[in-house]
């Protein structure tokens, strides 16, 4: 390396000293940014920089600033985000940037607050998010074959990147231009299923890396999970441990990149939430640091909220709610304290990290020493103990120091420890819901009962089982499967089999309900299978079949099938037999859910005759004072959606336990800014026989916030 020759380092230090002069108050202009073996290079400067995941439309504008500002208090540098075509493109040509869909302003934002920004455009973004990010309208397009080298695909995703990167330069975004961004991906995590498109694999990741590079950005574009990405792209490392997995990058011309670094994991409904120690992560970001690694993005550092039908086929409403910052934006203790002193343990050393010799050798039974030294007299160290159970002592330079299990000690001057990531200065802090609203009282709820559509009044006919998500073009998640037959005799326990790939199956026999049942992320496929009782002469079959989401992950997501397979009454198969269909609900027809609709229904008074399966609930409710956030406790009820002030907060599944017998998910965020002081509507869809009446409206706080 040139620095350490004798005499030049004198004009880094001079150079380096500069920039971390200048960077508190942030950068106004980055310059073209390219890269080394060593780091993204900015304003012709290395960095090793922190990075952390927060999706625009996983929370509302008025949060962007907040939580941007404690990503920032929080040691971040780079604010990451995927950029959802679906959300965007919701018709082909008809484009929304308002709202939770206003890149611009959080972008914007970011760079107000003096961060840079990680752009991944994907535009395939898995994601948890439906669909993967892809637009439902993509399946009708002829001939297409997503994610693969094919003309339809490829003119797709190569106009929908061409305008988002446009609307960058149009608004000089990018750091060449002055802006904030200055990395940006294309694909994701491709190689993952590149396999099963053959040789149209590599062809497509060829296309993609030149289409990318092609439209000129002036920074560096990356593809992650994917180790021959082509160059200039750099291929970089997704996963809990790349300190440990990570191959490294393709080319010794290219830095060694950590695109997603789970502090916890995706929850789906029939999950536990994913618990990932202060320490773990802290242990694995230094190593990888100590592994010439110099970026870190945490995914999420804020997850938020699935709104709406945004989530992936059964996943959560609430979205990575054990990240730094919880899903209502709340600083989450010790995880967002400790890694704060690890980004800056990390940055008081980064002019060795970056510019030093960096050697490696053993150390006692467990440990490992990785040191770089120079320019000049500058050292640093990392002391790793590998052992999980024990303390370990070692002499390093002549020093002892005693290292936790499984841990990693930075030196500064390599003596002077300044952080273990095993030793955490924090308390865990405590999240605590205080009930301000019971909706306890029968007057409060009206209600209105949706049709049991049966097969006298559906308009589409087909003789087989339609696949649910081409017949209902995800417009709703509901889709009624109807038929009717005659029979003879009345029978008062017939066996009905209903197999079935979508997510939620309820059964209603002439009307009346009989039985459901539900599959998961991980047994898509399925049976309902019950007796039900038959009456002589004609029959009414009604099976509503749910969506929780699409699938975001696997190739061919064009002809995933979805919905009824094959359905038997007493041993005769209705497979192939004349079938009625109805795709949605009435009250998402009539938006039940708006204010001028719900005066335009029926709606009766809350019976004591017990819930019916599904019912809308209609309540109204004035807004809690303060600014604390706000989630409704649902766990008296079973599965459905809310919507306050016409706004859908998203889809809830209480009855769907978890091993040991919990929700996954009891409170859910109703955003400050989608409420006014008074006369909120609360409008709820409850499929099964929930009762509202024990639902509360709650304020959630927690401790340990500065
Ligand atoms: C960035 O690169 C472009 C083209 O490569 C060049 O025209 C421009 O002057 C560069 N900008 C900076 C700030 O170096
Ligand atoms: C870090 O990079 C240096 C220089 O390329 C190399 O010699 C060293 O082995 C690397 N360290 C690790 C742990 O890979
Ligand atoms: C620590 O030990 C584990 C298990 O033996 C091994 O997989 C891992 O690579 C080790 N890590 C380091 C940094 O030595
Ligand atoms: C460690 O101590 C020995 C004996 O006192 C001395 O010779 C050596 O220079 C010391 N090494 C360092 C790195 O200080
Ligand atoms: C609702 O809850 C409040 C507070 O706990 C209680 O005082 C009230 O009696 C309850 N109302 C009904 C109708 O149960
Ligand atoms: C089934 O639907 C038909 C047509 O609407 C109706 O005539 C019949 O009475 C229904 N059967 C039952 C048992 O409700």
């Amino acid at each position: 390396m040139e620095w350490r020759r004798s005499g030049e380092w004198k004009w880094l230090w001079l150079a380096v000293s500069a920039f971390v002069m200048a960077a508190p108050d942030g950068l106004v202009s980055a310059g073209n940014v390219t890269y080394d073996g060593r780091s993204l290079i900015i304003n012709g400067q290395r960095r090793v920089l922190f990075s952390g995941s927060i999706h625009y439309p996983r929370s509302t504008p008025d949060m962007w600033p907040s939580l941007i500002w404690k990503a920032k208090q929080g040691g971040i540098d780079v604010i990451q985000t995927y950029v959802f075509w679906n959300l965007h493109e919701p018709q082909r040509g008809q484009y929304v940037f308002s709202g939770r869909a206003d890149i611009l302003r959080f972008i914007k934002e970011v760079q107000a607050q003096g961060l840079y920004v990680c752009l991944r455009i994907g535009p395939f973004i898995q994601s948890e998010w439906n669909y993967g990010g892809l637009p439902f309208w993509l399946r009708d397009i002829p001939g297409i074959v997503y994610r693969s080298d094919n003309e339809p695909f490829k003119n797709e995703m190569q106009r929908f990147t061409t305008k988002i990167v446009n609307l960058m330069k149009a608004n000089k975004l990018y750091a060449s231009q002055g802006g904030p961004i200055i990395l940006s991906q294309i694909e994701n995590e491709y190689q993952t299923i590149e396999r099963a498109f053959g040789e149209k694999g590599p062809a497509y990741v060829r296309w993609a890396a030149a289409m990318a590079v092609g439209l000129q950005t002036g920074v560096p574009w990356l593809m992650c999970k994917q180790n021959d990405a082509p160059d200039p792209v750099i291929n970089s490392c997704n996963g809990m441990r790349c300190g440990e997995t990570f191959e490294g990058p393709n080319s010794p011309n290219k830095p060694s990149l950590w695109t997603e670094d789970w502090p916890s994991f995706l929850q789906t409904y029939g999950d536990e939430p994913y618990l990932r120690s202060a320490e773990d992560i802290a242990y694995h970001a230094a190593l990888f640091v100590a592994k010439n690694g110099s970026y870190i993005n945490y995914y999420m550092y804020h997850g938020g909220t699935n709104f709406g039908r945004t989530s992936a086929a059964y996943m959560i409403t609430g979205y990575y709610d054990q990240a730094p910052l919880d899903e209502y934006g709340l600083l989450r203790q010790p995880k967002w304290s400790h890694l704060k002193e690890l980004h800056a343990a990390v940055k008081s050393v980064s002019l060795p990290l970056l510019y030093g010799a960096s050697s490696t050798f053993p150390l006692g039974d467990y440990g490992q020493a990785f040191v770089f030294s120079g320019p000049s007299q500058q050292c640093a160290a990392f002391l790793l103990n590998n052992n999980t159970v024990d303390y370990e002592s070692v002499i390093f330079r002549n020093v002892s120091y005693s290292l936790p299990p499984k841990s990693i000690s930075i030196l500064q001057d390599c003596w002077k420890e300044i952080f273990n990531t095993g030793k955490v200065s924090k308390k865990s802090n405590t999240r605590t819901y205080t009930t301000s609203i019971k909706f306890n009282s029968t007057q409060r709820w009206k209600l209105f009962k949706e049709p049991i559509i049966q097969y006298d009044s559906t308009k589409l006919r087909a003789n087989e089982l339609l696949e649910q998500t081409s017949t209902t073009k995800d417009r709703s998640d509901y889709l009624w499967y109807t038929l009717r037959f005659k029979q003879s005799q009345p029978k008062a326990k017939s066996d009905l089999n209903v197999y079935t790939h979508g997510h939620q199956v309820h059964a209603f026999v002439n009307g009346i309900y009989v039985a459901s049942a539900h599959g998961s992320h991980r047994n898509t496929m399925y049976s309902l299978q019950t007796t039900v009782p038959l009456v002589q002469g004609t029959n009414n079959v009604s099976l509503l079949s749910v969506m929780v989401g699409l699938p975001d992950s696997g190739a061919f997501l064009e002809r995933r099938f979805s919905g009824l397979r094959r359905v038997s009454i007493q041993g005769t198969d209705f497979t192939k037999y004349q079938w009625g269909y109805q795709v949605g609900l009435l009250g998402e027809e009539q938006q039940i859910y708006t204010a001028a609709s719900s005066i335009r229904l029926q709606w009766g008074m809350y019976g004591s005759s017990g819930s019916q399966p599904l019912t809308w609930y209609k309540t109204t409710f004035d807004a809690p004072a303060g600014n604390d956030p706000l989630a409704l406790n649902m766990n008296s009820m079973g599965k459905g959606e809310i919507w306050v002030n016409g706004q859908s907060i998203g889809r809830y599944w209480i009855s769907f336990r978890t091993q040991q017998g919990n929700p996954s998910q009891s409170w859910y965020h109703v955003p400050r800014s989608f409420l006014r002081p008074k006369g909120n509507l609360l409008i709820i869809l409850e499929e099964q026989t929930g009762d509202p009446l024990g639902i509360t409206l709650d304020i959630v706080t927690a401790d340990g916030q500065s």
